[in-house]
C-alpha cells in the first residue's frame, strides 16, 4: 500500500512525517515526488493542484485534510473514488473555542473596550447578559453542534438553520430558504459554519445582513454581529464593509475570506470593529490529521465502512 500526501500549502512535510509515523510499514510519498503514479492507492489532500489526482490510475481513496471539501470538489478532474472529509475531536474542539471566544467578545463589546484602553479612557458601556442575546448558527453539522454545546452553558438564546429540518434540545431550529428570513429576524449574533457549495455562494450579502434582528435588537448590543468561520466564498466583503460603515452591522469576526491570504489593501484589516484571523479557527495538528488518514486507509484495506463520506451531489 502506497500513500501520497498532496498539498500546495506549506504543511506538506509535516503531514507526510506524521503519516509515516502512524503508518509503520507503508510507503508515504510527498507530492511532487510521486514516483510511479500507478503505485499510489490513497491520498491525503489539502488544496491540491488541479488535475494531479486524476493522474493516479490506482487511487482508491481520497481523504481531505479539512472538514470542508470545496478545495477538492472544485477540481473538474477529481477521480470518482470515495472521498472522506476530516472529522476529529481535535478539529471540533478548536472550532468550539473559536466560536465561544468570538461570541463572548462581541456580546461583551470588547472591540470598543480595547479601543477605549488604547485611549486610556475609563468608561462603562452597557452590555447585554448572555441570556438577552439571540445567537443564530448557520449550519447544524459537526461544527454547528459543537458551537451550540459551547454556547449553551452561558444561557444564550440559541437558534439554528440548516438545509434539512433538525430537532436540537433548547435550540429553535429553522430549515431551508423558506425559513431563512424568520431565522435572521430573530438573530443578534450570526455564526456561519456552512460549507462552500453552489447554494451557499455569496449568501452573506447586503440583503441577508439587512434582515438580521429586525424584530428588535437587544437593548444593549448596538447592532447585529456576523461571525464567519465557514468559507470565504459565502461572504460578499464589500457588502459586509458597507453594512459596518452604515451601522446595519455592529461588528464582525472573519476567519475566512474571498481571497486568502486576505490582501493587504482590504479595509477589513483596519476596521476597528472587525476581528481578522488567518483561517485558523480550527487548524488541526498534523498528528491528529495523520492518525485519522491512516485509520481510514486501514479501514478501506480491511473492508470496514468508511467514515464521513462526502455526498458529491450535495457538495459537502
Ligand atoms: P457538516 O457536518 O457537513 O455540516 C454542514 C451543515 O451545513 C449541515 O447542517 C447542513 O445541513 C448545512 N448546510 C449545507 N448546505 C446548506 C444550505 N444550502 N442551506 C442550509 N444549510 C446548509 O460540516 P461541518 O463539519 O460542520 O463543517 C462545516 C464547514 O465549516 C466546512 O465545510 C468548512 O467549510 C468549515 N470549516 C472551517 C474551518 C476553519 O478553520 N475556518 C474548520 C473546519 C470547518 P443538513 O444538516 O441539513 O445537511
Ligand atoms: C478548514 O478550513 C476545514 O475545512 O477543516
Amino acid at each position: 500500500m502506497t500513500l501520497l500526501v498532496i498539498t500546495t500549502s506549506d504543511r506538506g512535510t509535516e503531514f507526510a512525517e506524521a503519516a509515516r509515523h502512524h503508518a509503520a510499514g507503508l510507503d508515504v510519498r510527498l507530492w511532487p515526488d510521486v514516483g510511479n503514479p500507478a503505485d499510489i492507492h490513497a491520498a491525503l489532500a489539502w488544496l491540491p493542484p488541479k488535475g494531479v489526482l486524476a493522474m493516479l490510475p490506482n487511487l482508491k481513496l481520497m481523504v481531505s485534510v479539512g472538514a470542508g471539501v470545496d478545495h477538492l470538489l472544485s477540481d473538474p478532474g477529481l477521480p470518482d473514488v470515495p472521498l472522506v472529509r476530516y472529522v476529529d475531536p481535535d478539529l471540533t474542539g478548536r472550532m468550539a473555542e473559536y466560536v465561544g471566544l468570538q461570541v463572548l467578545f462581541h456580546q461583551r463589546r470588547m472591540a470598543e473596550f480595547i479601543e477605549l484602553q488604547r485611549q486610556s479612557r475609563w468608561e462603562y458601556l452597557p452590555e447585554p447578559a448572555a441570556n438577552e442575546v439571540r445567537v443564530g448558527i448557520m449550519g447544524l453539522g459537526v461544527m454547528g453542534r459543537a458551537a451550540i454545546d459551547v454556547l449553551r452553558p452561558f444561557g444564550f438564546q440559541l437558534r439554528g438553520w440548516s438545509r434539512t429540518p433538525k430537532a436540537i434540545d433548547g435550540v429553535a431550529c429553522f430549515a431551508g430558504t423558506g425559513d431563512l428570513d424568520t431565522f435572521l429576524a430573530e438573530t443578534d449574533i450570526l455564526v456561519c459554519l456552512l460549507p462552500a457549495t453552489p447554494d451557499t455562494r455569496g449568501l452573506l450579502d447586503a440583503r441577508l445582513l439587512a434582515g438580521l434582528s429586525r424584530t428588535g435588537r437587544s437593548a444593549r448590543l448596538p447592532g447585529p454581529v456576523l461571525i464567519n468561520a465557514g468559507r470565504g466564498s459565502l461572504q460578499v466583503e464589500a457588502d459586509i464593509l458597507g453594512a459596518l460603515n452604515e451601522q446595519t452591522l455592529y461588528a464582525a469576526s472573519l476567519d475566512v475570506f474571498e481571497v486568502e491570504p486576505l490582501p493587504q489593501a482590504s479595509p477589513l484589516w483596519r476596521h476597528p470593529r472587525v476581528v481578522v484571523t488567518p483561517h485558523n479557527a480550527a487548524e488541526s495538528t498534523a498528528d491528529a490529521i495523520a492518525r485519522y488518514f491512516i485509520r481510514q486507509v486501514r479501514d478501506m484495506a480491511e473492508g470496514r465502512p468508511l467514515e464521513n463520506l462526502v455526498d458529491r451531489s450535495r457538495g459537502y
